[in-house]
C-alpha cells in the first residue's frame, strides 16, 4: 500500500537514494536547500510543513554530518542533530506518524574487541557522536533507529570517490589499518530503511553491508574493483596521520546487525558485491 512519507535531508547522500527507494510512495522530500526548503531547526516552519503534508511516516536522515567541523562548531552540531530531531519528533507526534532516524557507529568508543550489538552501551568520543546519540534520545518509544557506518554511494562525497581520485593523482596511497568497520552503500541502506518503514518496525537496528575491513583494506578493495594494483596502498596507523584529525574515530566501528538477524529480516549484501557495481558506475561516468 502506498504511504505518504515526509523525508528530511532529501538532497543528501542517503536522502537521494531514499527518494529513489520510496518509488511508488508519495514522498515529500525536504532539505535545507533545494526544491522544498525546510530547516529542521526552524520549529515553526517544520511543524507547518509536516502538519500540512500529513504523512503516514517521517524518515529523518538530515544531520550536520561534517564530523571534524562538529568539534569546532558544537552548538551547530547540537542544534541540527538534537534540537532538529526534537522538532521532528514533535511534528511527527502531532500527526501521529512514526519516525525513522538514521544514526551512527560513532555513538560507540570503539574499544570493544568484538562487533557492537544494538544493546551495547554507547560512549561517544566526538561531538558528532554525542549529538547523534542525543538525537536518538529525543525520539518517542515506537520510533525506529537505523545505526549505520562508513556510508558511500553514487551521490555526494565519500571515501570511494576519494580513494579513486587519490589513485589518479598519486602513485602510492596511505590509509589507516587500525580503524575497522562495515562499509555501507547508500542504495542498499535506503532499501533496508524503506523495508523497516513500510513494515512499521519500531526499535533500534544496526544496518550495514556485511564484511568488516580496515580503511587500508577497503582502499585496496576499491583499487582492485577499478582494475588497479592494490599494492599501491600502504597501511599506516591513526597516530601517523599528519595533521591529526580533530574528531577521534572509533577503532572498532563494526556493527553487528543483530536486531535484523534475530528478527528474521534480510541482511544487506557483502560490501564487495555493491562496491564492484558502484566503482563500475563511477568510473564509467
Ligand atoms: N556518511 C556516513 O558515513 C554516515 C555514517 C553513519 C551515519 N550516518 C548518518 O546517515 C545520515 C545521512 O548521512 P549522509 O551521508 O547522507 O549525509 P549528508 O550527505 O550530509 O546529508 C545530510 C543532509 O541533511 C541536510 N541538512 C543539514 N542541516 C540541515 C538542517 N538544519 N535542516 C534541514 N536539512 C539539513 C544537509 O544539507 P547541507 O548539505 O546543505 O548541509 C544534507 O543534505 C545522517 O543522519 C548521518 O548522521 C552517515
Amino acid at each position: 500500500m502506498s504511504m505518504r512519507i515526509f523525508l528530511t535531508g532529501a538532497a543528501g547522500q542517503l536522502g537521494r537514494e531514499l527518494v529513489a527507494a520510496f518509488a511508488g510512495h508519495e514522498v515529500l522530500g525536504v532539505d535545507i536547500v533545494g526544491d522544498v526548503s525546510v530547516d529542521i531547526t526552524d520549529r515553526d516552519a517544520l511543524l507547518a510543513a509536516v502538519t500540512s503534508f500529513g504523512p503516514d511516516a517521517v524518515v529523518h536522515p538530515a544531520a550536520f554530518t561534517a564530523v571534524d567541523l562538529c568539534e569546532s562548531e558544537p552548538d551547530k552540531a547540537f542544534q541540527v542533530n538534537v534540537i532538529g530531531t526534537r522538532n521532528i519528533a514533535e511534528a511527527a507526534r502531532r500527526v501521529g506518524a512514526p519516525v525513522t532516524y538514521v544514526s551512527t557507529d560513532y555513538v560507540f568508543d570503539g574499544t570493544k574487541d568484538t562487533p557492537y550489538l544494538e544493546w551495547d552501551q554507547p560512549n561517544p568520543q566526538s561531538v558528532y557522536g554525542l549529538s547523534k546519540l542525543a538525537g536518538e534520545r529525543e525520539l518517542d518509544p515506537g520510533s525506529t533507529i537505523a545505526r549505520t557506518s562508513w556510508v558511500c554511494g553514487y551521490h555526494g562525497s565519500n571515501m570511494v570517490k576519494t580513494i579513486l581520485r587519490l589513485s589518479r593523482e598519486h602513485e602510492t596511497l596511505s590509509f589507516v589499518d587500525d580503524q575497522r568497520g562495515h562499509p555501507t552503500f547508500s542504495d542498499d541502506l535506503a532499501r533496508a530503511i524503506v523495508r523497516l518503514v513500510v513494515d512499521r518496525r519500531p526499535g533500534l537496528f544496526h544496518v550495514t553491508n556485511q564484511g568488516a575491513v580496515s580503511w587500508f583494506e577497503f582502499a585496496q578493495a576499491v583499487l582492485e574493483a577499478s582494475g588497479q594494483d592494490p599494492s599501491r596502498v600502504h597501511p599506516i596507523s591513526t597516530a601517523d596521520l599528519d595533521p591529526p584529525r580533530p574528531a577521534p574515530r572509533p577503532a572498532n566501528s563494526v556493527l553487528d546487525n543483530a536486531a535484523l538477524r534475530l528478527s528474521g529480516l534480510p541482511l544487506l549484501p557483502h560490501y564487495r558485491e555493491t562496491l564492484d557495481r558502484l566503482v563500475g558506475r563511477l568510473t564509467a561516468a
